[in-house]
C-alpha cells in the first residue's frame, strides 16, 4: 500500500517535468517571437556591476565590457562595490584611467549590505537619458555580441526585461563541463517560455530592464529579493520577460557549489513566494493568461515537486525497513538511477530546493560568504 503511495509520489514528481518539458518543446522552441526585433535598435544603455571582492576578475570583467560590439559611447558603466578590502576598488580606478573616454564610474558603499542594495544604490546614479539598464556579475563573461543583441529585442515596447542564456566554462575532470547538461535543460525551458509569453525565473549575470518600468515600479523590494525575482516581476506587471538564446554568458564554476547553490535555491524560492504578492500590493498587478500558466507550473516544480521525492524515498525506506521487497526493489533501483547524469543532477537540485526551504525559515541570504 505504501509502495504504491511512493510509486504514485515518484510519478507526479518526475511526470510532471518531463510532460512540461515535452510539450515547450514541441509547441513553443521554435515559434516565432512575436516580437518587433530590430537589430538596429541601439539606444543608451547602463551597465551595473555591483562587487565585493572581486580583485580576481574585475580588470577581465571591465575588458569584456569594452570588447562588447555595442558602439562605447552609447554605453555608460557604474561598478558599485561594498567595501571590499582586496584591492578591487584600486583596480576599477587603475582601469578607468587606462581607458579615458569610457563612461565608466564607480560608486563605493560604506559597508557591506548585499548585493540587492548595492544595485539600488547604483540605480539612482543612473543617467536620465539610459533607455536600459543591465545588471551583471563581476565573474560573467558576455560574448561580444551580447548587448547588440539584447538590445534588439527592447525596440518593441512589449519587451519588459531581457535576460541571457549561461554556459559554465570551467572544465572538472579532464575537461567536462560541470553541470552543462542540466543547463542545456534549463535553457531551453526557459527559452520556450518565453516564446509563448515570458518566464518567471531572470539571472544575474546578464539581466536587462527598460529603464522607464524601473523608475515606475522600482525593483521588487522584500527581505532576500534578488534578481531571480526580477523576471517575475515584470511579467506581472504585464510586459514580457524574456530569456534569449543569442545573449550567452560564461560563468567560470567557483566557490563552495553546495552553499551556492543553496543561496540561489533560498532566493528563487523567495521569489516564488513572494513576488505575486508584491506585484499586487504595490497595484501595478495585470493579469496575462500565458504568464499566470507558465507561474502555476514553475510554482509547482520549485515550491511542492522536490518534497514529493524526500516523501517517496521516506516511504520507500520505511517499507523496506519493514521487510518490503518492491520497496527494497524501488529503492535500488532509484540509486542505481543515480548512475546516470542528468537524473543525479535532477535530484540533486531537489535537494538544494528542499534545504533551501529550510534555511529560509531562519536566514535571507542578503550578503554572502566569498
Ligand atoms: N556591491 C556588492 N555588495 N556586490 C556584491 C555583494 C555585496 O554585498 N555580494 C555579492 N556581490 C556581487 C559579487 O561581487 C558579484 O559580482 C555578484 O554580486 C554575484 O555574486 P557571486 O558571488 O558571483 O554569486 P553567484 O555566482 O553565486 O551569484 C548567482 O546567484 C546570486 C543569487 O544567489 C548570480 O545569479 C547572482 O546574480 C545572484 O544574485
Ligand atoms: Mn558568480
Amino acid at each position: 500500500m505504501l509502495d504504491l503511495l511512493a510509486l504514485a509520489l515518484a510519478g507526479i514528481h518526475f511526470g510532471v517535468p518531463l510532460l512540461y518539458y515535452s510539450y515547450l518543446k514541441r509547441r513553443y522552441l521554435n515559434k516565432p517571437w512575436n516580437i518587433k526585433i530590430d537589430e538596429n535598435y541601439k539606444p543608451k544603455v547602463t551597465v551595473i556591476v555591483p562587487t565585493y571582492k572581486e580583485a580576481k576578475f574585475i580588470w577581465s570583467k571591465l575588458d569584456n565590457l569594452y570588447a562588447q560590439e555595442y558602439p562605447k559611447s552609447l554605453i555608460e558603466v557604474i561598478v558599485v562595490d561594498s567595501k571590499s578590502d582586496d584591492g578591487t576598488v584600486d583596480l576599477v580606478k587603475e582601469w578607468a584611467s587606462k581607458h579615458l573616454g569610457f563612461n565608466i564610474r564607480l560608486i563605493e558603499e560604506d559597508r557591506r549590505y548585499g548585493k540587492f542594495h548595492a544595485l539600488q544604490t547604483a540605480l539612482r546614479e543612473v543617467d536620465p537619458s539610459s533607455k536600459v539598464i543591465v545588471f551583471t556579475d563581476a565573474d560573467a563573461f558576455w560574448e561580444r555580441n551580447a548587448l547588440n543583441n539584447a538590445l534588439s529585442y527592447f525596440a518593441d515596447p512589449s519587451v519588459g526585461s531581457v535576460t541571457g542564456s549561461i554556459v559554465y566554462i570551467t572544465p572538472i575532470n579532464g575537461g567536462k563541463y560541470l553541470e552543462n547538461t542540466y543547463r542545456e535543460f534549463y535553457n531551453m525551458v526557459r527559452v520556450a517560455e518565453s516564446r509563448k509569453y515570458a518566464t518567471p525565473v531572470h539571472n544575474g549575470p546578464f539581466l536587462a530592464i527598460r529603464t522607464s518600468l524601473l523608475r515606475r515600479f522600482g525593483l521588487p523590494d522584500f527581505p532576500g529579493s534578488d534578481d531571480s525575482a526580477f523576471g517575475s516581476f515584470i511579467a506581472f506587471a504585464g510586459y514580457r520577460a524574456i530569456q534569449v538564446s543569442d545573449v550567452i554568458v560564461k560563468e567560470p564554476v567557483r566557490g563552495n557549489q553546495l552553499y551556492r547553490k543553496v543561496r540561489r535555491a533560498q532566493h528563487l524560492l523567495l521569489s516564488f513566494l513572494k513576488t505575486k504578492q508584491y506585484v499586487k500590493k504595490l497595484g501595478v498587478y495585470m493579469r496575462t493568461k500565458p504568464f499566470e500558466r507558465i507561474w502555476k507550473v514553475e510554482w509547482w516544480l520549485h515550491v511542492i515537486n522536490p518534497w514529493l521525492l524526500i516523501v517517496c524515498a521516506a516511504l520507500l525506506v520505511m517499507g523496506a525497513f519493514y521487510g518490503s521487497f518492491t520497496a527494497l526493489m524501488l529503492l535500488g533501483v532509484g540509486l542505481m538511477l543515480l548512475t546516470l547524469k542528468a537524473y543525479r543532477t535532477w535530484v540533486l537540485q531537489q535537494l538544494y530546493l528542499v534545504i533551501a526551504a529550510i534555511r529560509n525559515l531562519w536566514t535571507r541570504e542578503i550578503a554572502w560568504a566569498k
